[in-house]
């Protein structure tokens, strides 16, 4: 039985950017004879047009009997609307909680051929190379919520579970990369984070004495990442800290359409989605870049299908395509003319190996 890959295109670019990633997979496959079953679904805004919900009972289904799950993006003004009793959003929350991905992988690399892209000295760029672990399904993102006229809450809670797992898969991702994790909380104002850092140091005092453990609070983390971004390894971190973060850290590789990420569970079944959101204000215009997608797709046959070779290849065909000058907008040089959407996605299946 070929393996399956559900596909949720999702909302504005997103559509766009899946377009070059599947023309990548039929490359791959046809030239290693591996194959692939995809399948479409809905999701966010999307979903909520055609079924009034943004993750319906149709790609619930899909992403239970699916190997892995790549994703576009969601959200988009039309679904904006904060009083709405059905958001895009929700729908991606409701996948992750779905598929129990926990663990959401966040690689940030820089290279040479990047520098100019990024907004930082290229002295500050070199040999950055990053492994944020943000965590994925607890925090404040699914605590109770409540809401009246004048007064709102959002609960944080982790539990004791949620942060072991974290942890430990962080350093056991130090043990195969330079063996340092960085812990980042807010542990001098939030309980849960004073939870997060004695469990942190207890796990590695018993468990992890070889990988070097450091703790940073959220803010100088910030600070740190722009100043000092080489010293870091592995870095792991609550969820909307994780959220924030890598937003910030994607300016290192030049673009948040660069990166991709890829999403965890205990059987290793796997959600893969560019770290960037829907970006309405290029949506349909066929300019956006799809390497954060094509490198989530790499991401998604190392982890959940084992392929690392395919892996690899992409990952290589993207990094020639944009060392050879191919660049859409968010990552040309200055002066430089940006090719399209698809125009990236031909450079990246030119540059496979034949
Ligand atoms: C991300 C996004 C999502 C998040 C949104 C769309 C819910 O920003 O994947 O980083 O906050 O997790
Ligand atoms: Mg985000």
């Amino acid at each position: 039985m070929a393996t399956l890959i559900g596909l949720l295109p999702g909302d504005g670019i997103g559509p766009e950017i899946c377009r070059e990633a599947q023309r990548v997979l039929n490359a791959v496959s046809a030239q290693s004879g591996r194959q692939f079953e995809v399948r479409e679904g809905l999701i966010g805004g999307a979903a909520i047009d055609a079924t009034g919900e943004a993750f319906p009972a149709d790609t619930r289904a899909l992403a239970n009997e699916a190997d892995a799950i790549l994703l576009g993006a969601v959200g988009g003004p039309k679904w904006s609307n904060p009083e709405a009793a059905v958001r895009p959003e929700q729908g991606l929350l409701d996948l992750r909680a779905a598929m129990g991905v926990y663990a959401n992988l966040r690689p940030v690399r820089t290279h040479a051929a990047l520098y100019s892209a990024s907004p930082l000295k290229a002295e500050r760029l070199k040999d950055v190379d990053i492994l944020v672990v943000r965590e994925l399904t607890g925090g404040i993102y699914f605590g109770d919520k409540q809401r009246d006229a004048d007064s709102a809450t959002d609960v944080c809670r982790y539990t004791r579970a949620e942060i072991e797992r974290i942890v430990r898969m962080a350093g056991d991702f130090a043990r195969s990369r330079r063996g340092k994790v960085t812990s980042v909380d807010k542990a001098n104002v939030l309980d849960t984070s004073r939870l997060w850092r004695s469990i942190t140091d207890e796990i590695f005092a018993s468990d992890y004495a070889d990988v070097e453990l450091e703790t940073l609070l959220v803010d100088a983390a910030a600070m740190h990442l722009l100043s000092r971004a080489a010293d870091f390894d592995v870095i792991v971190t609550e969820n909307m800290f994780g959220d924030i973060l890598t937003d910030e850290a994607s300016m290192l590789s030049g673009s948040l359409g660069m990166l991709p990420s890829a999403s965890l569970n205990a059987d290793r079944g796997g959600l893969y989605e560019p770290i960037h959101g829907s970006a309405p204000d290029i949506a349909g215009q066929g300019i956006a870049n799809p390497c954060g997608t094509i490198l989530s797709l790499a991401l998604l046959l190392r982890f959940s299908l084992g392929e690392d070779e395919l892996a690899e290849t992409i990952e290589q065909a993207v990094l020639n395509a944009v060392a050879a000058g191919h660049r859409t907008g968010d990552i040309a040089e200055p002066g430089q003319p940006a090719i399209s959407t698809s125009a990236m996605g031909d450079a990246i299946l030119a540059a496979l190996p034949a």
